[in-house]
Parts: structure tokens; sequence; C-alpha cells
């Protein structure tokens, strides 16, 4: 099985690719532009294998990417390079349309001449996975769950860029035939996360005894899944998802942000004598523009259709996460000095 992955030096990209290298003994292509959100330090697992290659390529250059297919022959793509965190789209929304709506665009054209000139066996079995997100869904209140056929109602630059591409690859499903699968996943977390996102921030501001900034009243809600379970649950689509089909991806974890952040600060007081306790340190600071209250997945189709589970509960992947940045240093330092954890995203300088 040979298998391209866009955006494999990113957080999931990365855990996909060590999941079908080290665990289903794939060969793997990894094309991925290196942002500032990719590091070829997530890989040092896989590095150097035989069966594990990396093309520094930016997915909007379809020359590049349509050697690399023709080069590589791949039998699936999973598609998940993209700009991923909606504080930078807020401010700079510029780059979100470029690498999710036409990079997603570029991809899907030349899958699509690159499957049109397989030979028929080949041609069956090829597919084509895009990886998204639940916030293309909007915001949920008290009650209920996204469904796959929930209507789109993005409320972010970000979600907004990835809802665009969803209709990019349905359409390219319907309109030309091609085997494309689309998957809406909920908040990931686990090692190699950038910590730019809530949870590696809170962890990392909490070790340096900075302040853990919780926005609004800290009352909104995310349905968080281990990553990993994630990796197993895109491989497991690709391999049997029903062509045409969009699956939802969670583990039914939902937790208020102030809840994780105090998991976090417990976690962090049993482990480590200094700073206790961590609590001391959180600030709420102002809220974010268009703030979705609450994302929920209703993952039945996986799991009744495709026999998926979580293998992580919040409990059990928090701790390890927590456990994995303790013993990471060398991983996140060098991101650290890159981007220190400023706010990012407020309209009002100065705000917060
Ligand atoms: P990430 O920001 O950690 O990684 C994105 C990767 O894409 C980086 O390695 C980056 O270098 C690469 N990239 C960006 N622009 C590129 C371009 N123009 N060409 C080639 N490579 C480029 O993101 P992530 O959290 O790993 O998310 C991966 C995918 O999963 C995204 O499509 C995201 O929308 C989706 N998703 C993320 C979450 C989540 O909680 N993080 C949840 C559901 C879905
Ligand atoms: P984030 O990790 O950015 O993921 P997303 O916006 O894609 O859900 O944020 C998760 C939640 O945490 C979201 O409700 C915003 C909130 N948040 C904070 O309260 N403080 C922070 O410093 C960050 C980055 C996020």
């Amino acid at each position: 099985m040979r298998v391209l992955v866009t955006g494999g030096a990113g957080f999931i990209g990365s855990a996909v690719i060590r999941h079908l290298v080290l665990e289903k003994g794939y060969e793997v292509l990894n094309i991925d532009k290196l942002t500032y959100a990719g590091t070829l330090s997530s890989l040092t697992s896989v590095e150097g294998k035989p069966s594990y290659r990396f093309l520094k390529i930016d997915i909007c250059d379809a020359a590049a990417i349509a050697s690399a297919m023709s080069t590589f022959r791949p039998d699936r793509v999973m598609h998940l390079a993209a700009e991923s965190h909606v504080d930078r789209s807020i401010l700079g929304a510029r780059q979100f349309v470029e690498t999710n709506i036409l990079g997603s665009f570029t991809m899907l054209e030349c899958a699509r001449a690159y499957w049109q000139a397989l030979l028929p066996l080949d041609r069956s079995r090829f597919r084509f996975l895009h990886v998204s997100t639940d916030e293309v869904y909007g915001s949920l209140g008290a009650e209920g769950a996204f469904s796959e056929t929930t209507p789109y109602d993005p409320s972010s630059p970000y979600s907004a860029s990835k809802a665009a591409s969803d209709h990019l690859a349905k359409a390219w499903a319907r309109t030309y035939g091609m085997p494309v699968i689309v998957s809406n996943c909920s908040n990931n977390y686990g090692p190699y996360h950038f910590p730019e996102k809530l949870i590696p921030l809170i962890i990392l501001n909490a070790l340096e005894g900075k302040p853990l900034p919780v926005y609004g009243n800290g009352t909104n809600i995310r349905d968080w899944l281990y990553v990993e379970d994630h990796a197993r649950a895109l491989d497991l689509i690709a391999e049997r998802g029903r062509v045409g089909e969009t699956y939802n991806v969670g583990g039914r974890n939902e937790r208020s942000n102030i809840d994780v952040v105090r998991r976090i600060c417990a976690i962090l007081d049993d482990l480590q004598a200094i700073g206790r306790p961590h609590e001391n340190l959180i600030q709420y600071v102002a809220d974010r523009p268009g703030h979705d209250v609450r994302y929920a997945i209703d993952a039945t189709k996986l799991e009744t259709e495709l026999g998926w589970r979580a293998k992580e509960s919040f409990e059990t992947g928090i701790e390890k996460t927590v456990c994995w940045y303790l013993d990471s240093e060398w991983w996140w330092a060098p991101l650290r000095k890159g981007y220190d954890g400023r706010r990012l995203g407020l309209l009002k300088a100065g705000a917060g």
C-alpha cells in the first residue's frame, strides 16, 4: 500500500504517518511546505526508513504535486495539509484561503488527472481522503451533537475555508465520480501538538510559571479526541469507508475549557513540586471574536459502519499528553523560541 500524505509534518499528519509506517508497514510519501506549524522533528521515528519519503512542496504548486503523484504512484491520498489555527485566521485569512481552498482544489485536480490515467483495477482501488473539522458545522447550543447531515454554518475564516474545501471535495465525487471520502473530526490533542492551541499552550505556560489565558468565561465546550485515535480512524475510513460519504470522528469527551485547564493544573500539581497550585496562574482574558460556544460529535456512523472506537478517554489521554510534554523539551523548546505563546487573533490591539 502506497499512501501520499499531505501535511505530514504537522500535528495530526505526523501521527498518521507514524501509524501507517510503524504499525501498518505502508509506504508513505509526505508532502509538506514546512510552514511555522510543520516540523520534521515529529517524524524522527520514521526518518531513514526505506518506506518513508519526504518532499518539501506547497500544495498550491500543481506541477510539483502532479510530478510527485506520477513518480510515487499512490494507492491513496490522505490530504491533511492546511492552515489550522482559528486565532491566526482572524487577523490573516489570506493564507487560509490560499492553502485550504486553492491548495485543496489543486490536490483534487492533480489527483483527478492521476486517477483517470490509472489502469481499471488501480482506478477502482484509488481513494482520496479529505480530512476536515467539525467546526464547519458552526456552534451548538446546550443540547445535541453534529451528525453527517448537520447543515454547514462556519463561524471563523478557518472553518469557512475548510467548509469551502469540503464542498469542493464532495463536488469532485459527484461531478467526476472521483473516489473521494470526507472526514470531519472534533478537537484533537496529544504529543507533537504545536503550542499555540489550548492544551499544549496551557501545559507549557504552566511549566514556565506564565499566565494561563482562558478566553471569555471559560465555559465554551470542545469534544476532545486523542490524536492517535484520530490517526487510526483516518486509516480505517480510507480503507473501508464508502466513496462519496462523510464520516464524523469524535470520542464523546466533551469538556469546558476551564475544566480542561484545571485538569492540566491538577496533573502538574501531582507531578511537579514547584509551581503548586498551578491554578493560581489562570487568567480570564478577552473573548475570541466569533467564538463558537459548543462542539460535540455524534460518531455513530463511524462506530457502527466501520467498528471504530476511541481507545483513550480524556482522563487517560490528557495524563499521557502532560507526561509527554514534560519529557519532550527537545521537541517543543525550538518551536517555543519561534512562537512564545503571545495572544493571537484579537481585533483591538491591547485587549485581553
Ligand atoms: P497543523 O497546523 O499541525 O499541520 C498542518 C501541516 O500542513 C503543517 O505541517 C504545515 O507545514 C502543512 N502545510 C500548511 N500549508 C501547506 C501548504 N500550502 N502546502 C503543504 N503543506 C502545508 O494542523 P493539524 O492540527 O495537524 O491538522 C491537520 C488537518 O486536520 C487539517 O486539515 C485540519 O483542518 C484538520 N483537523 C484538525 C483538528 C485539530 O484539532 N487539530 C481537528 C479536526 C480536523
Ligand atoms: P483551540 O485550541 O485554538 O482550538 P479551536 O479553536 O479549533 O477549538 O481552542 C480550543 C478552545 O480553547 C477554544 O474554545 C478557544 C479556547 N482557548 C483559550 O481559552 N485560551 C487559549 O489560549 C487558546 C489558544 C484557546
